[in-house]
């Protein structure tokens, strides 16, 4: 089945139930800024989801496209896009759970003709906040689910929402697909083992969480669903990778003529290059111009990694005009509005690329050097100099050094470079400005909750694995969409170990501790038990940064004011990056 049935499908069968097709919101929220992407359906309708009367009733079907930057850095795999499309129904205080699930059911099983013995579902389990969703449960069961498939699971994967720190959200029930593949021992619905994968999630949205981090139950009861396209689509057609997919695959046949490889034999940066050009040419055509700031900025980051991967596959002619003119193909039958910006599109594409391309040149030349020498020398870590020199001289941002570093198996000492960084913003902010062009884009607003998360989970490692040396940092790297910490530990955490870590920071955040900061010597910065990892690169004066009584810290900042703006914390990997060195992962959502 293609992409435009599975839409056109959907939008009659809810249209028959009563249901108002309205158009996709653009990309770039309006009057919204919470988020820098539409990041699902209900986005855009959240005022009503809180109670207001939207104009085209109570009941409403639509796709939307949507950008999660969150996903960035895992793109690259067979199921992972950043631009993709939901399909969404919606109930705004009209019906509830029953003609919810019921309507799932009949149209994945009746409509699409999936087999009902490759369905699995799940449901909330309950906590101390909002009960167990018996109900959900006894309706699955009655439509036909057996009991041994239906699976309650807790808040991390059965609560959905808010998208901010604040706004409507509620117990979910997700709906998955069985792939037949083995699966880890003891596998459910939700395991990233890839044996399920998810559909269709069906959000109760009858509760609000305030931004003091409280939940309340909202003055009606709403019904927010959301299916990714691509997915199904590729679930319909026995395919197990996305960039098969007739919106997908077309991006990858010309970037295969265009390179002369075959997708087949390297498929990463075929992936890579495809997801971020469809999402570039699709962010552009709503009003995101790369620049250094928010949206702009994420348009930005992956024009340049696209550029960086398409060295890779051996392709310097410039490839973006040809790539946008195969996306707006795709998508401009499905979201008419975006074919107006058709020329300028390509243009500014080029342009950003061709920018690009000339400080890639100059700054590749100057890495090889770098790891040249540090071959010779059986060195494994580009110091903070190089990888600051990289960035001041070169304009190569921290990120694209770490990630050619990690396909060389090397490291980058980013502790040190977010530190130099931090002193030279200090010296001269204003002038940096024009200097530094690019990276200044790492300290928007978005990195600063980063970074004071960041904190936050130093503080809550040293308190759940309570070492005798105590957790000492190795590495630190932010960028608008994750944060990732790097500390000596011997032993990989437990499950329980990570979730407590997770809980102890949103106990934070939740308790919406003050930040501040005083400027101290350095000597009484440290007696004062301040924790600090740059040794002697510290100036005399430091600042230190505190997080209520949680956490006190030397560092250069920027931070929040208040942990409630972080919104909600989640550790999305834990991993080994060396021999004593754990990694985490970790993203606010
Ligand atoms: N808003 C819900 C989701 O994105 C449907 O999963």
């Amino acid at each position: 089945m293609l992409a435009s049935e599975l839409r056109e499908k959907y939008f009659h069968f809810f249209k028959e139930r009563g249901h108002i097709h309205i158009p996709s919101a653009p990309l770039l929220p309006e009057n919204d800024p919470t988020v820098l992407f539409t990041p699902a359906g209900m986005q855009p309708l959240v005022p009503y989801l809180l109670g207001e009367t939207h104009p085209q009733g109570r009941r409403l079907v639509n796709v939307q496209r949507c950008i999660r930057t969150n996903d960035i850095v895992e793109v690259g795999d067979a199921s992972h896009l950043t631009f993709f499309e939901m399909l969404g129904n919606w109930s705004l205080g009209d019906y509830f759970k029953q003609e919810s699930l019921a309507w799932s059911y009949e149209f994945l099983t009746n409509v699409l003709g999936l087999d009902p013995l490759r369905l699995a579902v799940t449901v909330f389990e309950g906590d101390d906040r909002a009960a167990r969703d018996d109900e959900s449960a006894a309706i699955w069961r009655k439509l036909g689910m057996p009991s041994e498939r239906i699976f309650a699971l807790p808040r991390e994967d059965n609560w959905w929402g808010p998208v901010g720190s604040s706004g409507p959200c509620g117990p979910d029930s997700e709906i998955f697909f069985d792939t037949g593949k083995s699966g880890h021992p003891g596998c459910r619905p939700g395991c990233p083992c890839g044996k399920w994968f998810e559909i269709w999630n069906n959000v109760f949205m009858e509760y609000k969480r305030t931004p003091k981090g409280e939940y309340e139950k909202l003055s009606q009861r709403n019904v927010d669903t959301g299916m990714g396209v691509d997915r199904t689509v590729a679930v319909l057609n026995g395919m197990d990778d996305i960039f098969r997919i007739e919106t997908v695959q077309p991006v990858v046949d010309c970037l295969e003529r265009l390179s002369g490889r075959a997708y087949a034999d390297t498929p990463r940066p075929f992936r890579i290059i495809s997801d971020h050009v469809r999402a570039a040419v699709m962010a552009i055509a709503d009003g995101a111009h790369p620049s250094n700031v928010d949206a702009g900025y994420v348009v930005r980051r992956m024009v340049r990694r696209a550029v960086v991967y398409a060295h890779q596959l051996g392709i310097t002619q410039p490839f973006f005009g040809e790539l946008s003119v195969v996306v707006l193909d795709i998508f401009s039958p499905v979201y008419p509005e975006i074919v107006t910006q058709c020329d300028s599109i390509a243009q500014v594409l080029e342009q950003e690329a061709q920018r690009f391309e000339h400080t890639l040149e100059r700054g590749l030349k100057q890495y090889h050097r770098v790891i040249g020498n540090l071959l010779e020398n059986e060195q494994k870590i580009i110091s903070a100099e190089q990888a600051f020199d990289l960035f001041q001289t070169y304009g190569f941002p921290l990120p694209l050094t770490v990630e050619l570093a990690e396909q060389a198996d090397l490291q980058v000492d980013e502790a040190g470079f977010e530190h130099l960084f931090a002193e030279h913003q200090e010296i001269s902010r204003r002038g940096m400005d024009k200097k530094f062009g690019g990276g200044l884009g790492d300290h928007t607003e978005q990195s600063t909750r980063y970074h004071t998360a960041t904190h936050l989970l130093h503080a809550a490692l040293r308190q759940v694995l309570d070492t005798e040396a105590g957790v000492r940092q190795m590495g630190s790297n932010i960028t608008p969409e994750r944060l990732r910490f790097d500390f000596a530990a011997v032993q990989k955490l437990t499950p329980e170990q990570l979730q407590q870590v997770e809980a102890l920071v949103n106990q934070q955040i939740q308790r919406d501790l003050p930040v501040s900061y005083e400027v101290l010597p350095r000597e009484a910065a440290l007696n004062s038990g301040a924790l600090a990892f740059f040794g002697e690169k510290y100036g005399e004066q430091v600042k230190v940064y505190s997080i209520g009584d949680f956490s006190k810290e030397v560092c250069g900042g920027p931070h929040v004011a208040h942990t409630a703006e972080l919104g909600r914390f989640r550790i999305v990997k834990e991993e080994a990056v060396g021999r004593g060195v754990r990694r985490i992962r970790a993203v606010l959502e």
